[in-house]
C-alpha cells in the first residue's frame, strides 16, 4: 500500500528531527520503506550544500529508501539520477517519486555491485543501514534491512568506500551518512585507505530512537555507546577522488 504524506511516521532506528523542509512537500511512502528522518535530512543538507555542482552531473543515490537524496540532487538540476536499493518496496516508492517529482530520476533495484556497473558518477550520495546488529543475515525484503549492517554496522559502508575508486569519476564526490556506533572515523579511515581525501563535512546529535534503545545495553556492552547514552551523533562524511 503507498501513502502520500508530507512528513511520513517514522519506521528507522532514530525519532525525526525534521530541520528542513522535504524537497517535496508530498513523497510517496510505502509502509515497509525506510521514512525519511534526521539522517536523510542531514544528507539531504549536504546535497544542498554542494550547490551548482550537481547541476548537470550524473548521481548515484545507493540505499534510497523513498529516494528523498535522489529526488533533492535531481530537483538541483542533475542531468541523471540512478536510485538503487535492495527492497523491492524502495524501488516501488522511488520510482513513484520520479515520476512526481523528478523526470532524470531512474529507481531500480540493486545494490553496490550494480552501481558499479553503471557508473562512474560524479555524484555519489548514501544513507546506507549502518546499526551494529547481533545478526548477520538480512532479508531485503524486512523493514529491519534498512538498519540493520552486520555485527559492527558496516557491512555496507566498508565495501562502499573501498569501490568509491570504481564509482566516481576523477575529482567526482561522495557524500555518505551514518550513526557514530558505526564509527565515523572508521569511514573518513576507509576513505583515505581507498586513495580519496575523505573529512566529515557536518555533525548533529539526536536521541536515541526505538531500534537503539532496543540495543542500547548491547551497543554499550560491545563499547560502541557510552554507559547511560540517550543520544547519538550523526555525521555526513565527504569524500573526493
Ligand atoms: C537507512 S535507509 C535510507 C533510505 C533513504 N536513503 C533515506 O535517506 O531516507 C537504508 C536503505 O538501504 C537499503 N539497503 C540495505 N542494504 C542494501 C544494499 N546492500 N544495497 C542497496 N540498498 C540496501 C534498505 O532497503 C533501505 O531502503
Amino acid at each position: 500500500m503507498l501513502l502520500q504524506t508530507p512528513f511520513p511516521a517514522p519506521a528507522g532506528p532514530s525519532s525525526p528531527a525534521p530541520t528542513l523542509s522535504l524537497p517535496a512537500d508530498d513523497l510517496v511512502v510505502d509502509l515497509s520503506v525506510y521514512a525519511p528522518q534526521s539522517d536523510s535530512y542531514l544528507l539531504v543538507e549536504a546535497i544542498r550544500g554542494l550547490g551548482d555542482r550537481v547541476a548537470g552531473s550524473r548521481v548515484l543515490d545507493l540505499c534510497c529508501g523513498t529516494g528523498i537524496a535522489a529526488v533533492t540532487a535531481a530537483r538541483r538540476r542533475a542531468a541523471e539520477v540512478l536510485a538503487l536499493d535492495l527492497n523491492p518496496a524502495a524501488v516501488r516508492s522511488a520510482a513513484a517519486n520520479a515520476a512526481r517529482h523528478a523526470p532524470a530520476m531512474h529507481a531500480r533495484r540493486g545494490c553496490l555491485t550494480d552501481a558499479i556497473e553503471h557508473g562512474p558518477f560524479d555524484v555519489v550520495v548514501c544513507n546506507p543501514p549502518y546499526v551494529p546488529a547481533p545478526r548477520e543475515d538480512v532479508d531485503h525484503a524486512s523493514a529491519e534491512s534498512a538498519w540493520d549492517a552486520g555485527r559492527d554496522g558496516r557491512s555496507v559502508l566498508d565495501p562502499l568506500c573501498c569501490r568509491l575508486p570504481d564509482l566516481l569519476v576523477p575529482g567526482g564526490v561522495a557524500l555518505l551518512v551514518h550513526s557514530e556506533v558505526a564509527g565515523i572515523d572508521a569511514t573518513v579511515q576507509a576513505c583515505r585507505d581507498a586513495g580519496l581525501s575523505s573529512e566529515v563535512l557536518s555533525r548533529t546529535r539526536i536521541p536515541l530512537g526505538p531500534v537503539m534503545l532496543d540495543r542500547r545495553d548491547w551497543l554499550v556492552a560491545r563499547g560502541l555507546l557510552p554507559p547511560g547514552a540517550d543520544t547519538e551523533e550523526l555525521a555526513v562524511i565527504r569524500a573526493s577522488l
